[in-house]
């Protein structure tokens, strides 16, 4: 039997009531048969400064555990809202704590990217800003489909579910894309 496709989640949002952590936890529901999911939480990293970046072991604590739940990961889902037409500050700074080094856990690690708006555009600006950020740590992410969540609020219940059809196929779609580029990238 193959072992079980391990992936963290992280939401670009650490607002309490946020569509996109409702939409990450969505998702890691509908990860399909095979895959785990667990979500790593950003809001208590501190702002990235090299100074402060070293090897292991001298680390800020909660940058270690990040890096190490990154680590634990053999693939990313990561949902998030579109500040100023681009990527959020604090995923922006997560992803920048946990892409420096040789033992980068980001480094060409399998990725899944969505993100939710309460406007018409559904992320798609913040979605580009992702790609020369995977570019340059040659990570993998599925292209097709996209997942735009356009209009929200209108797209959970009063409990934070996620009661879009359309979008909960598109995303299992999306995740079992995710899972067979992992295997297939993991047997290499
Ligand atoms: C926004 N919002 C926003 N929306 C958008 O479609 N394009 C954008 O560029 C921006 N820019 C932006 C900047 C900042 C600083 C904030 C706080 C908000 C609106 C944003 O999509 C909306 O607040 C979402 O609900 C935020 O996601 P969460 O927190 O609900 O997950």
């Amino acid at each position: 039997m193959t072992a079980a496709v391990r992936v963290v989640g992280i939401s670009g949002s650490l607002r309490q009531d946020s569509l996109n952590t409702k939409l990450l936890r969505a998702a890691m529901a509908l990860l399909p048969d095979g895959m785990t999911g667990e979500i790593a939480p950003i809001g208590d990293l501190p702002l990235y400064n090299a100074d402060i970046d070293a090897p292991r072991s001298e680390r800020p604590a909660p940058v270690q555990r990040f890096r190490d739940a990154l680590a634990r990961a053999d693939a990313l889902v990561i949902v998030s809202p579109e500040y100023n037409y681009s990527i959020p500050g604090g995923l922006k700074n997560a992803i920048d704590w946990a892409s420096r080094g040789e033992d980068s856990p980001l480094l060409n690690k399998p990725v899944a990217l969505m993100g939710a708006t309460a406007g018409m555009w559904g992320t798609v600006r913040m979605q580009q800003a992702f790609r020369p950020v995977f570019q340059y740590l040659n990570m993998q992410p599925v292209n097709k489909p996209e997942i735009l969540v356009a209009q929200a609020p209108q797209k959970f219940d009063a409990g934070g579910r996620l009661i879009d059809e359309m979008t909960r196929q598109l995303i299992a779609q999306q995740l079992q894309i995710l899972k067979v580029l992992t295997l297939r990238l993991k047997n290499r």
